[in-house]
């Protein structure tokens, strides 16, 4: 799905979010500079799910030794190795072909592992966390990025609008996919979010849990260390 979509990913990323997926993206990175100040150029950081690279690119502004972007999506790849060269960001982000249920790098490999709006569309969720713990240094950060359920009035009944009547129209007359769009909301309203998900990472032996919800619980970054 991510294949036929990726032309067209960027802009509807941007376009359906009023580019306000950007603040959530630049949440991970201020984390990242609280949590690692002193050492931000030896940071070996992995983006999982890296999709075209958004998240590798916004994290480049801090300098770190190198980030390892993997998905499964050739084409999305595609499209963020043309961003990153434009960018001037190729000697800093590479791209490999990989699932985060099988991640093709050794064991304590990196200070940070990441993901942004990718968890939800792992095939086997937990088998892909426990990766991404694998591949992670002891004291190491994990950080995800994923939608969740706003509660309150009025974001929860404007959002729910939003994410079944709109997101489905526009996303289906641009990207000119039939499901990409409305296998989004549905997949948001069943995945675990908040508490639930937090439960999921202490029961993967993770700890010093956090949820950080951002725009009234449209998105929610969790933290957790190895
Ligand atoms: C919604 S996109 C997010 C891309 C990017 N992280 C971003 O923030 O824009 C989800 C990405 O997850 C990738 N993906 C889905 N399942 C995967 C898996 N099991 N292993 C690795 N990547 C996966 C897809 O190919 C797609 O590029």
């Amino acid at each position: 799905m991510f294949d036929e979509i990726s032309p067209r990913y960027d802009f509807l990323n941007h376009f359906l979010s009023f580019g306000i997926d950007h603040i959530w993206r630049r949440r991970v990175v201020s984390e990242i500079r609280k949590r690692f100040r002193e050492q931000l150029s030896s940071l070996q950081i992995l983006d999982m799910a890296t999709g075209t690279g958004d998240l590798a690119i916004a994290v480049a502004r801090l300098h770190p030794a190198h980030i390892d972007g993997v998905d499964i999506s050739k084409s999305m790849m595609e499209v963020g190795k043309r961003k990153i060269l434009s960018k001037g960001l190729g000697n800093v982000i590479s791209f490999h072909e990989g699932e985060a249920e099988k991640i093709p790098f050794e064991e304590n490999s990196f200070d940070i592992v990441m993901v942004a709006f990718g968890v939800r569309n792992f095939e086997e969720l937990k088998s892909g966390l426990q990766e991404m713990k694998r591949v992670m240094t002891p004291g190491g950060l994990m950080l995800i990025l994923e939608f969740s359920h706003p509660a309150g009035f009025p974001m929860k009944q404007l959002y729910s609008f939003y994410s079944k009547g709109i997101i489905p129209l526009f996303g289906r007359l641009i990207s000119r996919h039939k499901q990409a769009y409305t296998y989004l909301p549905e997949t948001v309203a069943t995945f675990p979010s908040g508490d639930a998900f937090l439960s999921i990472l202490g029961k993967l032996g993770l700890r010093k849990l956090r949820q950080i919800r951002l725009s009234g619980g449209i998105a929610t970054l969790y933290c957790a260390e190895k």
